[in-house]
């Protein structure tokens, strides 16, 4: 007997999905303002992000005359190449265009290198509480992640030399880290990267290296001379404040490069983006302003840190993960005074939230919530 119509059992197309694509969990973003405004009924205006490590001053007034520019143009595909932006980087850090990938964000050079490199059955590395699209990432190509054991919230560099075996094809490292805000100096990095097998691509993200002081900088670029297994990666979602336009880039082996560039997309970077990045880059003195602006606000909300009694990880980014205890119920409370940080309990580190370092009105208004939030 057939089952009466809407009761048959229907195949599920979504099983089709591999195994690991289903047990993926999704990469949960900071809590946009749009819906904070619309769930406590708060207007916009009234709510402060810092959950996302943006740069609290915006772009630069030559990026957005860059951008509003090139709005005339948008009718026509972006240059595929980045021929204008490849060259700008290509000058900066006296590598040829050739050694450069430009990405849709540097999460797009990250997943161009899982996308080129790995298959099920390989291995790749990274540290516990490092960045949350290493793991994503890995598992999307049905490759195995090595989760390392951190050595004070940070990456335990020989431990993750030692977990290394011959199906090891990638190794992720953060510098600094998100969301411990850890770094790593440029001695003991460059040992490490000289002691990983050649044929093993180390990742070098250094999404927050605009916020180091100038004196902190490792010349990783040049190394990538050197190194022709190491891949630096960069963007101008943070300190050139781009993030909604995602824009980054890789710096790598020009034969490394060349295999990104089979699997990216023929216009992976928009337009916009791309004149936006160049006009950024060339925008130094933003640049200073906004890592001075940072190291203020640090200060401010470290002092703030000791005056309520709160330990943090001391952090080289634009950001500070602060030990709050029960961290669902403080990110609640200050949820309900229009301040979004974020939850970092999906990084191992449930006692913890991750707060921006914002504007210095946006860090005495989340230090005044978090003090209501504490003593509720
Ligand atoms: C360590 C790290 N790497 C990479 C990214 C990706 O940034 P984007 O894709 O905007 O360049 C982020 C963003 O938060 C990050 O924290």
């Amino acid at each position: 007997m057939r089952p009466s119509p809407g009761l048959e059992m229907r195949p599920d197309p979504s099983l089709q999905a591999p195994v690991y694509v289903r047990q993926l969990a999704p990469y949960v973003p900071g809590k946009p303002v749009g819906d904070l405004a619309r769930e406590f009924g708060l207007a916009e205006s009234d709510i402060v992000k810092l959950a996302s490590n943006e740069n609290p001053r915006g772009p630069s007034a030559a990026a957005r005359a860059a951008i509003a520019d090139a709005t005339n143009d948008i009718c026509r595909y972006p240059d595929g190449n980045g021929f204008a932006l490849k060259a700008a980087l290509s000058a900066r850090y006296g590598v040829t265009p050739d050694r450069i990938v430009l990405g849709n964000g540097s999460n797009d050079v990250l997943e161009l290198v899982t996308q080129a490199f790995l298959r099920p059955g390989d291995q790749a590395i990274y540290s516990r509480h490092a960045f949350a699209v290493y793991p994503l990432a890995v598992q999307a190509r049905g490759a195995t992640g090595i989760e390392v054991p951190a050595r004070d919230y940070g990456h335990d560099l020989p431990a993750m030399r030692a977990a290394i075996t011959p199906a090891t094809r990638v190794v992720f490292v953060a510098n600094p880290n998100n969301p411990t805000g850890t770094w790593i100096a440029p001695e003991a990095l460059e040992a490490f990267i000289a002691s990983v097998p050649e044929d093993v691509l180390v990742v070098l993200d250094e999404a927050y290296n605009e916020y180091l002081d100038p004196a902190q900088n490792a010349p990783t670029a040049a190394w990538t001379g050197t190194y022709t297994n190491l891949i630096v990666s960069r963007t101008f979602s943070k300190a050139y404040g781009l993030a909604a336009l995602r824009v980054g880039y890789g710096i790598m082996d020009a034969n490394v490069a060349a295999m990104l560039n089979r699997v990216r997309q023929p216009f992976n970077v928009n337009a916009l983006a791309q004149a936006a990045a160049l006009a950024a880059l060339a925008d130094t003195g933003y640049v200073d302003e906004s890592r001075a602006l940072n190291r203020t606000g640090m200060r401010e909300l470290e002092d703030g840190m000791r005056a309520l009694g709160l330990a943090f990880i001391p952090s080289h980014g634009n950001f500070l993960l602060i030990r709050v205890g029960d961290a669902d119920r403080v990110y609640q409370r200050l949820l309900e005074q229009g301040v979004i940080v974020r939850p970092v309990a999906n990084y191992g580190l449930p006692e913890f939230l991750r707060v921006t370092v914002g504007l210095p009105a946006e860090n005495r208004r989340f230090l005044g919530a978090l003090q209501s939030a504490l003593a509720h």
